[in-house]
């Protein structure tokens, strides 16, 4: 272990290849990392944050269960309900109409939720959210919490793109500090793990550890690769360091004042961010991380594909995600000066040759993108994985039982999670997004002439 102040005695290296109930080293750097991130306990993952959020919720949740779980969480959660065998009750993150994306879940649009299962007659075992989001955005967690532990149910966090907060006063507290009872970090994201390294983070005793160890050790390798679970500790030693983190913050402070000081640029605000958050508007405590840039070139008539395009062709500067409407970067330990100021130079560039652009076509926003009333769930996920599937016409798939998930960008929130009734609307909406340049994930056909149902439902 890098930098350990525990000692192991090498006789305990019997049984080291278990992750779930690990012994000698691999124990005592799950124990220097539970420290680092304040957690009562650590589990190094090698199937990055993926296998964390099956593993939580199958700690969590059995088949008698509900989980309250965010629509616009990532496709394991899903999968995680698979395994799991509970039933979901959605909660509705607030949306950015201009940006068209998805951002933060608020503490009332919780609240509605376990209202919503109540009525249902539902058990709820845990709430689920994402935070950060890929845009950089953090829900208000403490508030969450409070929603949660008010009626004795653990928070779950999906923090694969959080990993660096909370290590660094220049951070925002993470989620763990906020009082979420499990996070999950993609360590091999913002920090400098390989790729596949990830940790699961539990705090208190609204969680059984025993079942989080359980749910492990049927999801991960009685094998797992020692290259990964290195870079995993040696990652945490590095991030322990504070003057790890400072080139980058510096680095992202001056990249925002100067994008922020080009009017061709809108860069994603906290104010922009609370604006959409119909439930609690400045009520809630939210933040974004400084680390991520969030911005549209849409006064240009630039989509952020384009943008994206165009920053990376002529510039070397690769973004982390585009869409429609923007473009996100996401800088880390190892971003410098050097990068940020060639950013800037990159983005004045492109502005100069793109001064006179005209509206463009590709550039869509949430506004055209219809509010679709709650879906009607026909079966669960895991009983619609397991069902029997056929191909039919768009046209025809109108009250059929999605056998998909349907995620349209923008905004991001699923329209249709397998089990879930397909509308007209819901239909009508992944073509309407598609013909405006956006993307439709998860679909068996990318024409979307035909969509995958759940055969005789
Ligand atoms: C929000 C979110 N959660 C979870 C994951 C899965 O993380 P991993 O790739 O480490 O399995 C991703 C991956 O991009 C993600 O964006």
């Amino acid at each position: 272990m890098l930098g350990s102040a525990l000692q192991y005695d090498l006789t305990e290296l019997e049984g080291l290849d278990i992750l779930s109930t690990p012994s000698g080293p691999i124990l005592a750097a799950q124990r220097l990392a539970a420290q680092a991130w304040g957690a009562d306990s650590t589990w190094f993952l090698v199937n990055g944050s993926t296998g964390g959020i099956h593993a939580a919720v199958m700690a969590c949740c059995g088949p008698s269960d509900a989980l309250i779980v965010a629509r616009n969480a990532h496709l394991s959660a899903h999968n995680a309900m698979v395994l799991a065998g509970c039933t979901p009750v959605y909660v509705q993150p607030c949306c950015d109409k201009g940006l068209g994306i998805a951002h933060h879940v608020s503490p009332a649009a919780l609240e509605a939720a376990f209202e919503d299962a109540q009525q249902q007659g539902l058990r709820v075992a845990a709430a689920l959210v994402v935070s950060p989001t890929y845009f950089g955005v953090m829900s208000d967690i403490a508030g969450l919490a409070a929603v949660c532990h008010s009626r004795g149910v653990p928070l779950l966090v999906d923090e694969a793109h959080g990993a660096h907060l909370g290590l660094h006063p220049g951070l925002p507290p993470s989620a763990l500090q906020c009082g979420a009872d499990v996070a999950v970090q993609s360590t091999h994201k913002q920090l400098s793990a390989m790729t596949q390294g990830a940790m699961l983070h539990l705090r208190g005793s609204r969680v059984q550890p025993q079942r989080v160890r359980r749910a492990l050790q049927l999801l991960q390798s009685s094998s797992p690769s020692y290259l990964l679970m290195s870079s995993l500790d040696a990652a945490r030693h590095q991030a322990l360091d504070p003057a790890a983190h400072a080139e980058a913050l510096a680095a992202a402070t001056y990249a925002r004042q100067q994008l922020g000081s080009l009017p061709a640029v809108q860069l994603l605000s906290l104010e922009q961010v609370a604006a959409s958050d119909s439930w609690s508007g400045s009520t809630c405590c939210l933040s974004i991380d400084p680390l991520r840039l969030t911005f549209s070139l849409q006064k240009l008539g630039l989509s952020g594909y384009q943008a994206a395009a165009a920053l990376e062709q002529a510039h070397g500067v690769v973004a982390e995600l585009a869409t429609p409407t923007c473009v996100v970067l996401a800088m880390s330990i190892g971003t410098t000066m050097r990068h940020a100021e060639a950013l800037t130079a990159a983005l004045r560039q492109l502005i100069g040759e793109h001064s006179n652009g005209h509206s463009s076509s590709a550039v869509c926003t949430a506004s055209q993108v219809p509010q679709l009333p709650p879906p009607r769930v026909k079966l669960s996920p895991r009983d619609a994985f397991f069902a029997a599937a056929e191909v039919v016409p768009a046209g025809q798939a109108a009250g059929r039982v999605s056998a998909e998930l349907l995620c349209p960008y923008p905004p991001g929130v699923p329209a249709a999670y397998p089990g879930e009734v397909l509308t007209a609307e819901v239909v009508q909406q992944l073509q309407a997004v598609m013909q405006q340049g956006g993307t439709v994930t998860g679909c068996s056909d990318g024409s979307l002439e035909t969509l995958r149902v759940v055969a005789g439902a």
